[in-house]
């Protein structure tokens, strides 16, 4: 069920975001050559506990960190550990909050010292294709009008859409309907004021398909490609979408 949000509900899931933005702010502010991944998760950790929140992903579905750290070519939901970064890397960081019983979701991938003239290329268009995505949620448009949008912006700079994997509504829930596919698959649901939706193109510099780790979690790309992530949670409006993280 698409659940349409109130004004006061709403306000909530922006101060949701907010808080989820500042943490987010702190994890990128961490990443550093040297640190151990776990490391990440210490920080949010510690800031949702400063800030009186939950972690969204603790538990869910017995995930068993409080924020997902994927590296190179690992698309999403890298478990924080002992792997070390090194410069050149890039690593993929996706976070979720529960303020007063609303969930905000978001990610950012982002390099580690120097990196490579492909891998900021690719980091670029997959915020770039968010970006495009955001322009299409708006009442009146439909689900499939965002992921047109995401899937045409990657593929004009050679790169793909990960297929199995997609954005969804969040609220009350983490996931909640409708799905939100990066790549074509029909025109899906009509997008109303209120809706509020995770958007979050995952995309390679190589093929759109993908395994998932001995861990049962990590899922990387299937021929090895670095892979990037971003993600904003934002509520339908009559105009441009808000953004709330
Ligand atoms: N941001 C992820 C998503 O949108 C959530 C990670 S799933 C979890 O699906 F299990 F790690 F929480
Ligand atoms: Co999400």
């Amino acid at each position: 069920m698409i659940v349409i949000k109130s004004a006061d509900e709403i306000a909530l899931m922006r101060e949701s975001g907010r808080i989820l933005a500042a943490i987010l702010e702190e994890v990128k502010r961490a990443v550093q050559p040297g640190i151990r991944t776990s490391a990440l998760d210490d920080v949010v950790v510690e800031e949702v506990r400063r800030y009186g929140v939950i972690a969204s992903f603790k538990g869910y579905s017995g995930y068993p960190a409080s924020v997902c750290v994927s590296v190179n070519n690992e698309i999403v939901h890298g478990i924080p550990g002992g792997r070390i970064l090194k410069e050149g890397d890039i690593v993929s960081v996706d976070c979720g909050v529960c303020y007063r019983g609303f969930h905000s979701d978001a990610a950012v991938t982002v390099g580690v010292g120097e990196i490579s003239a492909e891998a900021r290329t690719l980091i670029e268009v997959t915020e770039k294709s968010l970006d495009a995505g955001v322009a299409e949620a708006r009442a009146g448009n439909h689900v499939g009008d965002i992921s047109v949008a995401v899937q045409k912006y990657v593929e004009s700079h050679g790169f793909a859409v990960v297929r199995e994997y997609t954005g969804h509504g969040v609220g009350r829930e983490l996931h909640e309907e409708p799905q939100i596919p990066n790549f074509e698959c029909g025109r899906g649901a009509l997008l109303k004021k209120g809706m509020t939706i995770a958007i979050e193109p995952m995309v390679t510099a190589g093929g759109w398909r993908t395994r998932v780790a001995s861990n049962r979690w990590t899922v990387l790309t299937k021929d090895g490609s670095l892979a990037a992530h971003f993600e904003h949670s934002v509520g339908i409006t009559d105009g441009d979408a808000e953004v709330f993280a």
